[in-house]
């Protein structure tokens, strides 16, 4: 890295944001209609950024953003995002006046909440809302047409909120077996019908629900996984309708190397002991940047060859095992490509016996986020400094 860059250490995440425009133009010309995109940026961007996420998704044709608190969605309007923004998850009823000023929508399924909201709401405010239907996913939302009937009554009465939409989410569109989804589909249908006014944003797809199911996608879809170029499930890898691009790297540099005598030890515990003369390489790079102590023994790549990490990880440092000397600075990918090899976010995934998912959210704000445009850097964040 040059030295104007606003950083000071060697080690950074590299944003693709030409992978996520190109997940998103791929998926419209999937669809080739006029559904709506929403771009899911929830979790700072599932780790990437979501300012920068939210700006590329848009240009390239998403036409909404969705978060899961009320906080992200404000964090967007400070980067001066215009876009409809809904808040997926709950939010507190005191906050429904800052939601209707700053133009944030917001999910709603109790009649109690909208009661409390209704008084903290302004003469003028509109605040847009989206019902929550929990058709089977057992998280939030409303499971009777009892209830549905009363918040939409609720609604109709006072005119400053706005219903725009109704939803639920899929808790197995990943799953090859559709049996769970299609009970869930048929259920959110009786209350979408139950609706005496439709509401103009009907959504229930995620990533996989997208890319499997078109025909659900009614008149928007929920698009986060896949626009990062990530596949929802192992499952679904082979069964993708256009390949995805994945826009997350993680890049790190050696900052020292040594060559130890056979029986030296290595790292917390001394768990790990040379078997032979080995050069050992150090990364500056630890599980309080979400390079978890399990990840031991995971390769990573340097002159486009795999090597292991070995002995524990420590808070900020780890150490690897080299076929031979390397000088000082260089380059090491712990995720993405060098020459032919790729360490895919899969693979971390499988290594710790989780999801995709986890991977991009659990690197640290510790370590700095580099924005590329055309192989070009147009953007650096690093929430460190600016904390
Ligand atoms: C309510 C809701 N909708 C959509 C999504 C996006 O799902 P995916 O990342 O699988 O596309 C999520 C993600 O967890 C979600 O919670």
């Amino acid at each position: 890295m040059e030295e104007q860059l606003d950083f000071h250490r060697d080690t950074w995440v590299e944003i693709d944001l030409d992978a996520i425009e190109e997940n998103i133009t791929m998926l419209k010309k999937f669809m080739n209609d006029e559904t709506e995109i929403i771009a899911i940026v929830k979790a700072n961007g599932y780790g990437h950024g979501d300012a920068q996420v939210a700006k590329t998704a848009l240009e390239a044709g998403a036409t909404r953003l969705a978060v899961a608190f009320m906080d992200e969605a404000l964090s967007l309007r400070n980067n001066r995002i215009e876009a409809p923004i809904l808040v997926l998850g709950a939010s507190r009823p005191k906050d429904a006046h800052l939601a209707a000023k700053y133009n944030i929508t917001l999910t709603v399924f109790q009649l109690e909440w909208l009661q409390a909201a209704q008084s903290y709401l302004h003469k003028t405010d509109k605040l847009f809302v989206h019902l929550k239907i929990d058709s089977g996913m057992g998280r939030i939302g409303i499971r009777k047409k009892e209830e549905l009937n009363k918040i939409e009554a609720f609604l109709k009465k006072d005119n400053r909120f706005v219903l725009e939409g109704v939803f639920t989410h899929f808790a197995t569109a990943d799953e090859f077996d559709p049996t769970y989804l299609n009970r869930q589909l048929n259920r959110f249908l009786q209350f979408v019908r139950e609706l005496k006014a439709k509401p103009r944003c009907i959504h229930c797809s995620n990533s996989a629900a997208t890319l499997r199911f078109p025909r659900l996608n009614f008149n928007a879809v929920r698009f986060g996984i896949a626009m990062y170029g990530l596949s929802p499930s192992q499952e679904m890898i082979n069964e993708l309708p256009f390949s995805l691009k994945e826009a997350f790297s993680l890049q790190t540099k050696l900052v020292h190397i040594k060559k130890v005598k056979k029986g030296d030890k290595i790292s917390y515990g001394a768990t790990y002991e040379a078997e032979e003369e080995t050069w050992i390489g150090t990364l500056p790079i630890g599980y309080a940047d979400g390079w978890i102590r399990k990840l031991s023994g995971q390769e990573v790549l340097i002159d486009g060859i795999r090597v292991p990490i070995v002995g524990r990880i420590c808070m900020d440092q780890c150490m690897i095992k080299l076929p031979n000397y390397f000088p000082v600075g260089t380059n090491v990918t712990l995720i993405g490509s060098q020459n032919k090899e790729t360490i895919s976010i899969n693979e971390i995934a499988a290594k710790l016996e989780t999801i995709n998912y986890e991977i991009p959210c659990m690197i640290s704000s510790r370590v700095p986020r580099i924005y590329k445009r055309d192989g070009q850097i147009i953007d650096i964040r690093n929430p460190v400094l600016f904390r």
